[in-house]
Parts: structure tokens; sequence; C-alpha cells
């Protein structure tokens, strides 16, 4: 079991979680609230951010702002830095995140854009923004949510495993980069997760081998594991199942990983 840690010991009053109004990113803002952390929350949908926020008011003490912010505008990153600037932010979770499934030749090409500049430009301008801020205060944490979808090309779901490899890529790199600066990056790589991610993608659940897991364990898991390792994969069985997946040639592990989508989506 993880020793309980004193995350505002470790990385001060307030912690930046993008993705907020949903899922894992939810749980993260949530699971910090509960370590006495106070947050900025940042998502599209304003009510579910404000209902969140007044919740862990409430229940935690802590405070939290809320930031209705489109994370993949062009000028979103900038915006998100003016409007944080008075807070002594040292932890930031870039977990704001989408996918689709079904086949690469027929996907909606603006939407590829858009998962694109979600999962990869607006991850890695949010780190090279909230960096410096980190490394000011000599100490700061940065979890950056990539997906076990990251460890092998996944026909089906062809561009968003790209961008979650190179979100898992970003993360494993700047964990050594900026280590010696006293700021901890993790790659927190989820499977299967019970959050509207899965169930907008068409995912059964019930065709999800061991099933999908709870957002809460997910992001207990990922902060769990800051200043720990660089890579953390909740669950023992996304763990065997990404071994397999490094001792199998890639190809074999590409194709499994292809016929996977297609049964969970039941195509
Ligand atoms: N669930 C899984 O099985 C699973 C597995 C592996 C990895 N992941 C990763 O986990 C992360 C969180 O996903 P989730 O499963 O928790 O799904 P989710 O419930 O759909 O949450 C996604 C979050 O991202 C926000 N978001 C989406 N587009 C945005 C944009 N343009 N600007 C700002 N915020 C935006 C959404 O809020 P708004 O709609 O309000 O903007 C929501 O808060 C993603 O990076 C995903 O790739 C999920």
């Amino acid at each position: 079991m993880a020793r309980v840690r004193d995350f505002q010991g470790d990385y001060g009053p307030w912690a930046l979680v993008t993705g907020a109004s949903s899922g894992i990113g939810e749980a993260l803002a949530r699971e910090l609230a509960a370590r006495g952390v106070s947050v900025a929350i940042v998502a599209r949908r304003k009510e579910r951010l404000a209902e969140l926020a007044a919740g862990l008011r409430r229940d935690h003490g802590v405070g939290a702002v809320e930031l209705a912010i489109d994370l993949s505008d062009e000028i979103a990153i900038d915006e998100l830095d003016a409007r944080t600037r008075d807070l002594p932010i040292g932890l930031v979770a870039a977990n704001a995140g989408f996918g689709d499934k079904g086949p690469f030749l027929t996907a909606d090409r603006a939407q590829l854009a858009r998962m694109i500049d979600l999962n990869c430009r607006a991850t890695a301008l949010l780190c090279h923004a909230f960096a410096p801020r980190l490394l000011a205060r000599g100490r700061g944490g940065l979890l950056i949510t990539s997906s076990t979808a990251a460890f092998q090309g996944t026909p089906r779901t062809a561009v968003y495993a790209a961008t979650k490899a190179f979100d898992l890529l970003l993360a494993e790199a700047l964990h050594f980069e900026l280590a010696p600066h006293g700021v901890d990056v993790v790659a927190l790589c989820p499977g299967g997760t019970d959050t509207e991610g899965p169930a907008r993608t068409g995912v059964d659940p019930a065709k999800v081998p061991l099933g999908l897991m709870n957002p809460r364990d997910v992001a207990r898991d990922g902060l769990d594991a800051l200043g720990r390792r660089a890579i953390v994969v909740p669950g023992a069985h996304n763990r065997l199942s990404v071994l397999a997946t490094r001792a199998l040639p890639r190809g074999v592990a590409s194709q499994l990983a292809g016929r996977m989508i297609r049964r969970v989506t039941g195509e």
C-alpha cells in the first residue's frame, strides 16, 4: 500500500488539473482536494466545473477556481497561464484529451486535427508554460495522462494511439530532464477506465476483458507515482498486458491491439 503523502508539503498549496469536468480529471481534482490541495480546474463545460468547484470548497475546505477554456484553441495556453498567474501552482495534471474509434480512412479530418491539437499540442505547450513556474518554486510535479494505447500502434484508433505515444514519450523525457530541477514528472497510462470517454466511443464495458477501472483508483495511482517513477500503469491486468506487448514482436502486439478495439466496440 502506498505511503500517505503530504502533497501540500511536496508540491505546494495549488494544483492545476485539465479535463476536470468529468472522468479521470475530475477524480484527480477530487483526490487532490481530499489531500488538502487547492485546485484550478479546466475544461469547456463551465457548469460542470462550477458544480465540482463548489463541492470541493464545501467538502474539503480547499480553494477551487474554475476556468472554462477550450484547450484546442491556439491561444488557450497563454490564456490559462495569464489567468492563473496569481496562484502558487506547484502541480500540473495535463489530463484533458479525447479519442475515437473506427477506420482511419473514414475519420473526420477536422476531428483528427482537434484531437492532435488537444492531446499533443496543448499538452506539450501546457508543460512548457508551467514548467518554469514549477522550477521557480524549487519543487513541482507534472502528471501527463497517456494511455496503454501508447505502447503499440493500434489499428482502428490509429491517431489517438499515436497522440498518446507522444504524451508518453514527452513525459518520459521530461521526467529525466526536469528531475535535476526538483520537478517530478510521471506518465499516467490508464487502460480502459469507466468514464465518458469509452461510453462516447462505443465501447461495450461487458466486452472489456476484466472490465473498466474506476477513475478514482486511476487518479490515486497516478498521484502516488509522482516522484517515484516515470511511468505508471494502473491495474495489474493492464501492467501484464503492457509487459506482454513489450515481449511480443511489434507487429503481433499491434494486430492484437487492433483486434481488441474491434471486440470492445462490437465491430
Ligand atoms: N477512459 C479511458 O479508458 C482512458 C484510457 C486511457 C487514457 N485515457 C485518457 O484520460 C484522459 C481523460 O479522459 P477520460 O477518460 O476521463 O474522458 P472524459 O470523461 O471524456 O474526460 C475528458 C476531459 O477532457 C475535457 N476536454 C475535452 N476536450 C477539451 C478541450 N478541447 N478543452 C478543454 N478540455 C477538454 C473534457 O471536458 P469538456 O468536455 O467539458 O471540455 C473532460 O473534462 C484523456 O487524456 C484520455 O485520453 C482515458
